[in-house]
């Protein structure tokens, strides 16, 4: 008998004395996956420090099996169930409990386990003694699996995999989901399972239906990042044929109408139009199985699908020839020209675009390469660049959107519906059309992880000249119930979305020359740091003694937003923004605050539809003047020097001068600009709390070792150059100075508290946000 107090110490132990027989390079890492107490080769293994009820026990590990299917994990074989104060083993073999593991388990695996019914072990291993011990060693070198069977909420985990062990290996779809009922006939990894044959069944179902909704999902890494697909929750496409609906309204009498989705996917828009509605729709898609799984799924309800049939050269590469909404060849097809050219018909288009803007985060971070922006040198592109010019030919979904109008819709009773950040109307004014209504939906659902606003808006083919819109805003509430998820959209309001003429560039960004200043100073990187060799250097560095720093507040959007906001005690490498001079730096104050609202205001509603613009600058300007807004501009000082956005750091630089900064309360080394005209503040309570913590956090600082008593800190620095950590014996990192961490922590806190109060309106009011 064992006297363990607690499960960790016996698992701990267990390992400590059975892995050196197994895998001596096994690390604790790789063998505590899933929130599982172990998983060896084909092995999972369950610790209780007394197992009272085996069922129950037994039914955990169930549980963690289920969730490694779902995530394209192999299933071991062995489960072990070992009972550390009795020294006992209890094994099972996870085969005879396929049904269990194939289910979809919601809540913790450690509760509501006490119905289950098991089996008796196959084998009770006594691990006091040495044949036990033995038999122990020789279940941990074994790698059998359990053969799982593939279904939609598995395939998911399986592609993933599937293209990570493939990864520098040209594979393409088909390589994985390849099946033999259409013309083109690889048959994929899921079907014939090479890699994973000990770990799957052959998927058996002919032809790929079942997945519809995932295939966005199953792409390989390039085709996801070329085709920009993100797939509508079925929800939301119900939601939005509301709008449609309202379209067919205006049909004149007498005559036909179609509804034409040039980028269908696998119709999950469609998917709950009448048989009437179908009949009037036309559909195509540009990727060969989503085009296969259109048309199992209703090529024989709508009026056509693009191709009509496979043909022996339909499939082109992954992608279906004659498809691509974006070639002249498309755009003439006799089929959609006989409906467009016929003025007794009604267009109407609905459609969700691809999505792939080429400056945003995801593709940037995806690595750009010239095979996913294929589309820019496509013909309507082409087309499109002889009447606009800049941003908006960045993003494949503008190039849907513009040839939806110019070669589409010819009356004023044809339509638009279509799915997209607001962007393209809100900033960069791409159409100008009468808005009929329209919603606002989660980005979130649409299978990527970023809370942010898309909408979906009816326009008539009627020129208009509106400044705001207001879109009814839904989000989806996922519940558990009974074991399944329940799906439910629920009401956010009405949300404004208001028009943006003027950039913060063009009306606030300080251009003016300074008295005397020089190009011998030294450029920065985003970490207010002295930047290295190997930058693309797009800036002058400029000294000047009444420079006070360099401010970044670039773009209207909120895409990558530390990116695009900098304050720095000198000019950052790669340029967008402009220095500081000292005799009016207080007023610019507010577009820095401005370019952290998406930080602290992490809703959904509020990221891809809030803006940043100079719109007020009339009001503000005269507000400046008059020193109405001088209350307002020393709270976005006090809010500067305590946000970890601003990057100023004291050094010495290259050049031999001492870079001071300017907008910190720390005077240890004489006073700065921003604790002189703080003294102009009158403190509120909560004005008083910030400037405490700050007082404790520069106190804690100044007793760190690495604290150099040349500089005066900021936060940043604080936070960059003394509040240091170290790695602890179980591998966690941990903090050299628990107060100062304290401190600073709670500093965050408060000044997040502190803006969204006392900041962010007057942003608004002064339409810096809008
Ligand atoms: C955002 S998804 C929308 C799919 C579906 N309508 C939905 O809402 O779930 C965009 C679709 O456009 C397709 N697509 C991308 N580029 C295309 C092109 N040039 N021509 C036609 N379809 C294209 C993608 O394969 C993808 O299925």
């Amino acid at each position: 008998m064992n006297n363990y107090t607690n499960e960790k110490q016996g698992q701990d132990q267990f390992y400590l004395v059975y892995m050196p027989m197994v895998d001596k390079t096994l690390t604790e890492d790789q063998i505590l996956n899933d929130y599982t107490d172990g998983v060896v080769r084909g092995n999972i293994l369950e610790f209780k420090l007394q197992i009272s009820n085996l069922n129950s026990t037994l039914f955990q590990a169930l549980k963690y099996l289920s969730v490694m299917r779902i995530k394209g994990k192999p299933v071991p074989k062995n489960i072990l169930l070992v009972s550390l104060n009795d020294d006992k083993c209890f094994v099972y073999d996870s085969g005879n409990y396929l049904s269990d593991i194939e289910q979809v388990y919601i809540g913790g695996a450690s509760t509501n386990n006490a119905s289950f019914v098991g089996g008796n072990p196959l084998q009770t291993i006594d691990m006091s003694s040495m044949t036990g011990q033995s038999q122990i060693i020789n279940l941990l070198k074994q790698e059998n699996y359990t053969k799982i069977n593939i279904d939609v909420n598995c395939i998911v985990g399986w592609a993933e995999h599937f293209y990570r062990i493939k990864t520098g290996v040209k594979v393409r779809k088909e390589d994985f989901i390849g099946d033999g009922s259409g013309l083109h006939k690889t048959i994929g990894e899921i079907r014939q399972p090479n890699l994973f044959k000990d770990y799957i069944y052959p998927y058996t179902g002919a032809n790929n239906e079942e997945f519809g909704y995932l295939m966005d999902k199953l792409n390989d890494n390039l085709t996801k990042k070329n085709l920009g697909t993100f797939y509508t929750p079925e929800i939301y496409a119900e939601k939005s044929l509301e709008l449609l609906r309202e379209a067919i309204k205006r049909v004149p009498q007498g005559n036909d109408y179609i509804i034409l989705d040039r980028c269908a996917g696998t119709g999950n828009l469609e998917l709950n139009l009448t048989d009437e509605e179908l009949s009037h729709t036309i559909l195509s898609t540009i990727e060969y199985y989503e085009y296969r799984v259109l048309v199992e799924r209703l090529g024989h309800k709508v009026r056509h699908i693009i191709p009509p049939i496979e043909t022996a050269n339909t499939f082109n590469k992954g992608l279906v020839n004659g498809a691509d909404a974006l070639t002249q060849e498309y755009v003439e097809n006799p089929i959609i020209q006989q409906y467009v050219q016929n003025e007794r018909c009604t267009i109407i288009l609905f459609e969700n675009p691809p999505y792939a803007d080429t400056t945003s985060t995801e593709h940037q971070k995806a690595k750009k390469s010239k095979e996913s922006s294929v589309w820019k040198n496509s013909w309507v592109v082409n087309e499109m660049r002889k009447s606009v010019s800049g941003t908006p030919l960045n993003d494949l979904g503008n190039v849907f959107i513009w040839s939806a109008f110019k070669l589409y819709l010819r009356q004023d009773t044809d339509s638009y519906i279509v799915y997209s950040p607001v962007k393209y109307w809100k900033v960069q004014k791409l159409i100008d059309k009468k808005f009929m209504g329209g919603f606002a939906f989660n980005r979130k659902h649409f299978h990527t992880n970023i809370d942010a606003c898309v909408s979906c808006i009816y326009w008539s083919n009627e020129n208009d000249n509106i400044t705001e819109l207001y879109l009814n805003a839904y989000d989806i509430v996922i519940t558990p119930q009974n074991n399944t998820k329940v799906e439910k959209i629920v009401s956010c309001g009405n949300l404004a979305v208001k028009r943006i003429y003027e950039k913060y560039s063009a009306k606030y960004y300080d251009k003016r020359k300074f008295n005397l200043s020089s190009e011998d100073g030294i450029l920065l990187g985003k970490d207010g740091k002295e930047c290295g060799s190997g930058k693309k250097i797009r800036l002058k560095p400029l000294y000047a003694a009444d420079m006070c720093g360099y401010m970044v507040c670039h773009s209207s959007g909120f895409d990558n937003p530390d990116n695009m906001s900098s304050l720095l005690v000198a000019g950052r490498f790669d340029g967008n923004g402009f220095y500081l001079h000292k005799d009016n730096y207080l007023e610019k104050l507010p577009m820095f605050a401005a370019s952290r609202y998406v930080i602290y205001n992490r809703s959904w509603t509020e990221r891809a539809r809030i803006m940043k613009s100079a719109d007020g600058y009339v009001q503000y300007g005269k507000d400046v003047a008059s020193g109405k807004c001088t209350p307002f501009l020393l709270k976005c000082l006090l809010f500067t020097v305590f946000e970890t956005q601003n990057h100023c750091r004291e050094f010495v630089g290259s050049d031999g001068r001492t870079y001071r900064n300017e907008f910190t309360l720390d005077t240890t080394n004489g006073t700065t600009i921003a604790a002189t005209d703080m003294s102009r503040i009158k403190m509120n309570g909560e004005e008083k709390v910030l400037v405490d913590l700050w007082n404790g956090v520069i106190a804690e600082a100044k007793k760190t070792k690495e604290y150099d008593a040349r500089w005066n800190y900021g936060v940043y620095q604080i936070i960059k150059e003394l509040d240091t950590t170290y790695i602890d014996s179980n591998g966690d990192i941990q903090y050299n100075y628990t107060q100062l961490h304290t401190n600073l922590t709670t500093l965050k806190q408060k000044v997040k508290d502190y803006y969204l109060k006392e900041i962010v309106p007057y942003l608004f009011q002064y339409e810096f946000l809008k």
